[in-house]
């Protein structure tokens, strides 16, 4: 027999960050995506509070985060604390950390258990108040924690857990932020003409897969993975002459490989470096900033 829920007072729930290594805007059509959970997080701390549930303490001013939780949440009864050091806008998760944070707290404040399915079916009604149409890829990897490969499937969500080390990423700002849905928009706009590129895309994903599933992957020819996702990304349109030249500056300055990542239009450019030192002195000499990521650890489960 189950031990029956013990509803709490206050309760905290926690997730990553994440980045998405290959396959962006190709997953949302069927095709493959990689993504890493990484060290940063968001915290969702909630609290029961007579009256409408409002946002107490948060990081940010978006007038789409309290419609957004309150898919998920009860309108009444509770305050919503907030706190992350993940960049937002970034194309670094941080609507898909809120989510799966705010949907762990919720289950804690109730004293539920949760399973993936139910936190990627929550998080998935939080983050289409985001973004119209998500593939589902950032909230599972931020739910699953490590490194996966995901499709979405028709029948639902298809993901592998992939054994892969802790790579030397680092990551540049482009200082400005993408809008992710008019970017998905974009690229649908530019279909079926574009469709052999995110064929190509969906390939090189596999590819990556495989080269990632040996036990100690070899950096160049996973470096020059990301290099051609980086033009195949351009060619659909999504980077900009500043996310370009933040790939130029990482290679020039030893990165083995460098691409945007996430929706692009902005955010965030991840550079694989053997040796992160040269480049994050290149991106602090160019008043870039810059910052070495880490592979957050897989969930239990
Ligand atoms: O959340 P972002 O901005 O990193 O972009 C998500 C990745 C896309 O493939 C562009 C969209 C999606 O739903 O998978």
């Amino acid at each position: 027999m189950s031990a029956r829920p013990v509803p709490r007072a206050e309760a905290v729930g926690r997730a990553p960050a994440k980045l998405i290594l290959s396959g962006e805007h190709s997953v949302v059509y069927g095709h493959p995506a990689i993504a890493l959970a990484v060290r940063r997080e968001t915290t969702v701390r909630l609290e029961r509070r007579p009256g409408p549930t409002a946002l107490g303490s948060a990081p940010f001013a978006d007038p789409r985060v309290l419609p957004a939780l309150l898919t998920v949440l009860p309108e009444d009864g509770l305050c919503i604390n907030i706190q992350s050091d993940v960049p937002v806008g970034r194309g670094m998760g941080s609507s898909a950390a809120l989510a799966v944070a705010t949907v762990r707290a919720w289950a804690a404040l109730e004293g539920r258990s949760l399973d993936f399915a139910l936190t990627h079916a929550q998080g998935f009604a939080i983050e289409r108040a985001f973004h119209g149409q998500p593939s589902g890829v950032d909230h599972a990897v931020s739910a699953l924690g490590g490194a996966i490969c995901y499709r979405k499937g028709a029948a639902g969500p298809d993901w592998q857990a992939l054994r892969c080390p802790d790579l030397p990423l680092v990551i540049l700002d482009s200082g400005s932020a993408g809008d992710t849905a008019a970017l998905v928009a974009g690229v649908a706009s530019r279909r079926p003409g574009i469709d052999p590129v995110l064929e190509r895309m969906g390939a090189l994903t596999a590819r990556l897969a495989q080269l990632l599933a040996a036990p100690a992957p070899a950096l160049r020819q996973v470096g020059r993975l990301l290099d051609e996702n980086h033009k195949l990304l351009r060619d659909i349109g999504v980077s900009t002459p500043r996310l370009d030249e933040l790939v130029a500056l990482a290679r020039s300055a030893g990165a083995v490989g460098a691409k945007l990542a996430g929706a692009g239009g902005g955010g965030v450019v991840l550079a694989l470096c053997p040796d992160p030192g040269p480049v994050l002195a290149a991106a602090a000499q160019a008043e870039i900033p810059a910052f070495s990521v880490h592979v957050a650890p897989p969930e239990p489960r």
